[in-house]
């Protein structure tokens, strides 16, 4: 393996920096008005503030230019550094037959590709039998199998997703079953075998976290894993896989864990208009309610189809009030209370960078909780990036393969 990180010591720092900064990064600008480190940064607060809506936007993805008062530009620089994984993504130069990308959207198949590709640098022994878990349509094991030739096994709980795979594995004429099981049942769990490598393309949260934990019990020889949407959960918090990160004194709700799946703003640019003029709008609601109720918390709304929109900003707040019982007051000024909505968006938008900093960071905290789970159980783990985050932000590799005993050479 050639990514020498010690994962615990990094857990650590990664653990210690996440805990002291965590009414930071859990602070909801949405729905609280003044947030807790305000006091701490005036200045970032106050900068912050008097940005526009357009300015906030632009820097979303690009948090390390921004400059900004401190310390935002210092927890950049920190949050930088403890997200430091290394690239293994390397655009395929090999070629393969039409049938095995066929229907595949251009974006999917560069991330199979590069998957593939760089789930084969982390591991000393060649794999035998590949298992697709949560396949789809198993287009990843059926490149991986194409490549080297080897059986495949795909677990997949949608039935005509199998259907179409195995019409294409067979048009391949390739050694593979593609099998309709629940991956959170035993039944599933009994496919697993030692010779199996089992690969994951983002699969979600309590999806992978099973993966992993079935994978140990029955000593899988190798693991590639890129894992998504770590709020997917069973329960209403995080249950950490490691020993190391049991000790931890960061309890993650599943609020939490959406954190680091915030960073895209993949929607088109009329969907997004629409997101914002919902937002502004509720935001609107949220300044007339305080003042009215004369109590400063947040209501929540319920959430509204767009046609809703389509009845104007008076007819929304209007829903909106009769849902919580409130009376709207004739005297209101729509147009002025319709901009400060907007304005209360603008500011959100900018506050909410400074959480946004530890999007990633939060990401590298989850990984690692998986690395040391696999290290504890005897595995060899390295942690990379597989393909450029424009092509998914979900961009991480989990690579693990279990110790081989040396044979004892006779003397
Ligand atoms: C995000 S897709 C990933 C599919 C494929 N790995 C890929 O990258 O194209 C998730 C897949 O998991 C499957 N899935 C969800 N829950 C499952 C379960 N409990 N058991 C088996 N498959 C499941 C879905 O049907 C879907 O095909």
């Amino acid at each position: 393996m050639d990514y020498p990180m010690d994962y615990a010591e990094r857990f650590q720092q990664l653990d210690a920096w996440l805990a002291r900064y965590q009414s930071v990064w859990r602070a909801t600008p949405f729905t609280q008005h003044k947030l807790p480190w305000e006091q701490d940064w005036p200045e970032l607060a106050t900068w912050l503030r008097s940005r526009s809506l357009a300015e906030a936007e632009q820097a979303h993805t690009q948090l390390q230019a921004l400059h900004a008062p401190q310390p935002f530009r210092e927890l950049s620089l920190q949050a930088e550094a403890l997200s430091q994984i290394p690239d293994w993504s390397v655009a395929p130069v090999q070629s393969w037959p039409e049938l095995l990308e066929r229907h595949i959207p251009g974006r999917k198949w560069q991330q199979i590709t590069r998957f593939a590709q760089a789930s084969q640098r982390g591991w000393s022994q060649p794999p035998r039998h590949w298992l697709d878990w949560c396949a789809g349509k198993g287009h990843l094991g059926r490149l991986l199998a194409w490549q080297g030739g080897q059986p495949l096994t795909c677990l997949e709980q949608d039935a005509q997703l199998n259907q179409d795979g195995r019409a294409l594995s067979q048009a391949l004429q390739l050694n593979a079953q593609h099998l309709d099981y629940d991956v959170m049942t035993p039944t599933a769990w009994n496919q697993l075998r030692p010779d199996h490598s089992l690969v994951a393309l983002h699969a979600c949260g309590q999806l992978h976290m099973t993966l992993l934990e079935q994978a140990v019990v029955a000593g899988c020889a190798q693991i590639a894993l890129s894992p998504c949407c770590y709020n997917r959960i069973d329960g209403t918090h995080y249950r950490p896989l490691s020993q190391r990160a049991r000790q931890s004194r960061l309890h993650l709700s599943k609020r939490d864990l959406g954190l680091p799946l915030q960073a895209t703003h993949t929607a088109g640019q009329r969907s997004r208009r629409l997101r914002d003029q919902s937002m502004a709008w509720r935001l609107a609601f949220d300044v007339w309610q305080r003042e009215v109720t004369g109590r400063d918390a947040y209501l929540p709304t319920p959430s509204k189809p767009e046609s809703a929109m389509g009845q104007g900003f008076i007819a929304f707040c209007n829903d909106l009030a009769q849902h919580h019982g409130l009376k709207l007051s004739a005297s209101t000024d729509w147009t002025a209370l319709e901009s400060r909505g907007w304005q209360r968006l603008a500011e959100v938008r900018n506050l909410e960078l400074v959480g946004g900093l530890f999007r990633r960071p939060l990401e590298v905290w989850l990984l690692l909780d998986r690395a040391l789970f696999l290290q504890e159980a005897g595995y060899t783990v390295s942690l990379g990036l597989f393909a450029p985050a424009h092509l998914t932000p979900r961009n991480f590799l989990l690579l693990a393969e279990e110790k081989t005993e040396q044979p004892i050479t006779s003397l």
